[in-house]
């Protein structure tokens, strides 16, 4: 039976006191720190690098949840193994090579994921199943944290999970990211998701980012 998460994006996060911010959604109890890696090329945003991970790496002892949104993710994944990553994803869309990009991640002794945009099929990765330990499936197209959760992706979800029960896959995790609120967390869980990310729903939460990370553990049990 997999765990429920909670993956804390602080990409919403006020970077003025990002240690406190991420104190408190420690304290909250969240499970991992997400951080969203984007080149301005793969995605239309730039954010941060292996900077900011390791950073974060002196601000909590929470695995770190890196999500690389960049093109030639193969040439960076040692600096973000360096900075303290514990998670590294990368995406299918973009790695031709992406058996061997996954090999490079877990020789790290980083769990490896693979990420689906929302308009990519499973397909893309059934050669692959064996060699990740998470999938992340983007329940919004990825670049900007606050966008609406497509509800079409949770098919997607159902399927990924079925397929990995056939193969005997059990310890393999499934992660949504984008629009996760209290409102959509319970349908990706009912699909077979048990890691949910999320940014806006933490750290602009209108009551605090303790409210937030209650609110969406309340529907763990739901
Ligand atoms: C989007 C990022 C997400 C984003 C989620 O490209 O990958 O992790 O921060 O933000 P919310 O939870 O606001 O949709
Ligand atoms: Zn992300």
């Amino acid at each position: 039976m997999l765990t429920d998460r909670i993956s804390a994006s602080i990409l919403s996060a006020d970077f003025t006191c990002l240690a406190d911010q991420i104190h408190l959604a420690e304290a909250s109890g969240i499970d991992w720190v997400h951080i969203d890696v984007m080149d301005g090329t793969f995605v239309p945003n730039i954010s941060m690098g292996p900077f900011i991970v390791e950073t974060c790496r002196r601000i909590t002892p929470l695995p770190l949840d890196v999500h690389l949104m960049i093109e030639h993710p193969e040439r960076h994944i040692e600096a973000f193994a360096r900075a303290g990553a514990n998670n590294l994803s990368i995406h299918i869309e973009n790695n031709p090579h992406i058996h061997r990009t996954l090999q490079s991640i877990r020789s790290f002794g980083c769990k490896a994921g693979v990420v689906l945009n929302p308009g990519t099929s499973i397909h893309s990765i059934e050669a692959i199943l064996t060699d990740v330990d998470f999938i992340l499936v983007m329940t919004v197209n990825p670049g900007f944290s606050g966008q609406k959760f497509i509800p079409q992706v949770a098919e997607k979800i159902r399927s990924i999970r079925s397929l990995l029960d056939l193969l005997g896959l059990t310890e393999t995790e499934i992660e949504v990211d984008g629009g996760i609120t209290s409102e959509t967390l319970p349908l990706v869980k009912s699909h077979g998701a048990n890691v949910f990310v999320a940014a806006t729903a933490i750290f602009k939460h209108p009551l605090g980012i303790r409210a937030g990370v209650s609110a969406l553990q309340a529907c763990f049990s739901v």
